[in-house]
């Protein structure tokens, strides 16, 4: 056995794919201190910078005195407490739809949503791009898969009219892409829902707390809030706490609590992580400059980085990537920029397409203008460095 993986592993290192865990120790929103030395974290999805909020702590530290530190025992069992019932009302109010159930992470809600309610002579229509919980739920369902092109409603169309199955027919999307920072074309899916009756189920984890006039995510910006079928979405980026919740309609979550394997047999999250949730979410409903802010700051960054010449592919958000090509090329830019103090993933195969390797940049509220000027201009650097622009 040892030997088998030890083999796997050493193939891994010589295609440029291994992955060692970095310790890091935070310092503020924005700084980490990694390998004993202050650095920029670029990659940290609390858009708003919400997870160092006093309000958000006290409301965590409160919850961990009144409840204790665990729930210690699954929702469907003993792990239940009102701080859910709370945080499901809220959620779902704040998103235009009128019932929420949550789950411990967004991983096991994708799993649990799509494996469960999907079956045999079903059929899934997935874009290339999907997240891999999306990919890996998939996996785990005996509908059939059909895979369309990122973001091209045109294939999308054309494979649900060739399909011939009886049974129903899911589109599962992302909403903003989480490598690429582009945006599903959300309407146009709409649009096909309509004609051919299919489902849409769309994971909102990057676009909640950030698209749309008060910030509620994709379908908001695209006029659509409240009319997904499955919409699911975590607390674990922008609102920056941990956990993600479902909203649909109450039979469907009456199905999932009854049925869903990765909600009913597993631990409910910390009292902690639901009363942060729900502090993040009242502080966003209330005060829209979180997410003004965090735009002044994404075109700020993208704007500059854009001058300069770099691919960024369609990224329209708070995900930018910096497209670099080969795994070997992608993994010398990192090293530069992680030696002059900025942190940020080299993101390679099986993550993303050969062949596109790239560094994944996220741009968080928090960020001061030098530290994003600083940043703009080690990349700019390297970039030249190492032939990019
Ligand atoms: C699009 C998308 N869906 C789901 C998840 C999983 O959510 P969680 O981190 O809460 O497990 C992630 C990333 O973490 C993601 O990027």
């Amino acid at each position: 056995m040892r030997e088998r993986l030890s083999e796997v592993l050493q193939d891994i290192k010589e295609k440029g794919n291994y992955r060692a865990i970095r310790y890091i120790k935070p310092l503020s929103a924005t700084k980490i201190l990694y390998n004993s030395k202050e650095h920029l974290n670029l990659c940290s999805n609390s858009y708003l910078s919400l997870h160092v909020h006093p309000d958000i702590i006290n409301a965590a530290r409160q919850a961990t005195e009144e409840y204790g530190s665990g729930t210690c025992s699954s929702r469907s069992v003993a792990g239940s407490i009102d701080l859910y019932e709370e945080l499901e009302r809220e959620i779902a109010a704040y998103k235009g739809y009128g019932n929420a159930l949550i789950f411990s992470n967004g991983y096991m809600a994708n799993i649990g949503i799509i494996s469960t309610l999907t079956d045999m002579g079903d059929v899934i229509f997935s874009d290339e791009l999907n997240h891999s919980s999306l990919i890996h739920s998939m996996r785990l369902s005996r509908a059939k898969k059909v895979i369309y092109k990122h973001r091209d409603v045109n294939d999308l169309e054309k494979k649900i009219r060739r399909d011939r199955s009886r049974g129903r027919k899911f589109i599962v999307t992302e909403s903003i892409f989480s490598m690429d920072g582009d945006i599903a074309p959300l309407r146009d899916i709409f649009e096909l829902k309509k004609e051919y009756d299919v489902h849409i189920m769309l994971d909102d984890a990057h676009g909640t707390g950030v698209f749309g006039e008060k910030g509620t995510g994709l379908e908001e910006l695209f006029g659509l809030s409240g009319s997904i079928d499955v919409h699911m979405a975590t607390f674990g980026k922008a609102l920056g706490s941990f956990g993600a919740f479902v909203l649909a309609d109450t039979i469907l979550l009456e199905y999932l609590v009854n049925r869903a394997k990765t909600f009913m047999y597993t631990t409910a999250l910390p009292p902690s992580s639901l009363a942060a949730s729900l502090a993040a979410l009242r502080l966003i409903k209330m005060d829209i400059s979180f997410k003004e802010e965090l735009w002044e700051n994404i075109d700020y960054m993208r704007g500059n980085l854009m001058r300069a010449g770099f691919d960024l592919k369609e990224s329209a958000g708070p995900i930018i990537p910096i497209v670099v090509g080969e795994d070997a090329k992608t993994i010398k830019m990192q090293e530069i920029l992680m030696e002059k103090g900025l942190f940020l993933q080299a993101i390679r195969p099986p993550t993303v397409p050969e062949g596109t390797s790239r560094l994944r940049l996220t741009v968080v509220r928090g960020f001061a203008r030098d530290e994003m000027d600083y940043a703009i201009e080690t990349l700019v650097q390297a970039g030249k460095t190492m032939g990019l622009i």
